[in-house]
């Protein structure tokens, strides 16, 4: 074969080079003896090269989170975040907790639930009698101000819905379509983040309030690009309906605050269950 035959030429090359005297092998041997004290000698000692370890010690290291101190844990699986965002620093279990996190495994408690420090949410159109918690509905403003300036607008459709408000409409959607449609489109009271003051539904034209194709007009396009910058997320994203419990809900913001909001578009994580490594809660 051609291969065989060119490794055989380079073979024979390389043995024709060996020397064959004795002579020739002791000026090898002692070539071979000098090169390795010299080697020894100016090999350079390891501790000169710059430091290779992916774990700098914490007291040296100026990335170090801000709150490194080890206190308890109230979310047992939250794993260290590599970019050294603490997901610690806001409860995910208080209410009052703009992290606070609701889903069919974490009710409300109480289930009757009604939250506090409220804001109308003028100048957004549909807002002057609806509610949010004070710092989400300011931060609504501004989104809604900034999605004004590029000639974008929306009106809100619900913001926060009391525990009472929740019940009749879960029962409508019940009696109109069936339980287990229900149940993957409205949360049952007491496990609703609309009690929270947390979160709100907006809408753009008429035909497409409460519909998946809100996501394909102007709001709802603008939304999904910018809400995160302003502290918001859209906390039931499409096909997570395993894991949020709830289909799609393109027109449904979530306010967690930028810092959190930030984080969850830097990495990509779309769920609050994900982000915080909480079970999956599809069903009650
Ligand atoms: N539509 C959302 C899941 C709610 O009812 O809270
Ligand atoms: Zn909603």
């Amino acid at each position: 074969m051609r291969v065989g035959t060119l490794w055989d030429k380079h073979l024979a090359a390389f043995w024709g080079r060996i020397p064959s005297t004795r002579a020739a092998w002791a000026t090898v041997g002692a070539a071979f003896v000098g090169g390795l004290v010299l080697a020894v000698l100016l090999w350079p000692a390891p501790s000169v090269s710059p430091n290779p370890s992916p774990s700098p010690s914490p007291s040296s290291s100026p990335t170090a989170p801000l709150n490194p101190s080890p206190s308890p844990s109230p979310s047992p699986s939250a794993s260290p975040s590599p970019t050294g965002f603490d997901k610690e620093a806001f409860s995910i279990d208080d209410p009052t907790s703009k992290w606070v996190v609701v889903n069919k495994s974490r009710p409300l408690d109480p289930l009757d639930y009604a939250s506090s420090d409220m804001s109308d949410l003028s100048p957004v159109p549909n807002g002057s009698w609806q509610y949010m918690r004070t710092e989400a509905a300011d931060a609504l403003r501004l989104l809604y101000a900034a999605a004004k300036a590029d000639g974008v607008t929306f009106t809100v459709a619900t913001a926060e819905r009391t525990y009472g408000d929740q019940r009749v409409i879960y029962r409508r959607w019940v009696d109109e379509k069936g339980q287990w449609w229900a149940d993957r489109s409205s949360a049952r009271a007491g496990y609703s983040e609309h009690q929270t003051g947390w979160a709100l539904d907006i809408y753009d034209t008429d035909e497409c309030r409460l519909q998946y194709c809100f996501s394909r007009t102007p709001a709802g396009k603008w939304v999904a690009a910018h809400a995160w910058e302003y502290g918001f997320i859209l906390r039931y994203p499409e096909d997570s309906v395993d894991i949020t419990g709830f289909i799609w809900e393109p027109w449904h913001l979530r306010y967690v605050g930028v810092e959190l909001s930030s984080e969850m578009h830097a990495t990509g994580i779309e769920t609050l269950e994900e982000f915080f490594g909480l079970p999956a809660a599809p069903t009650y």
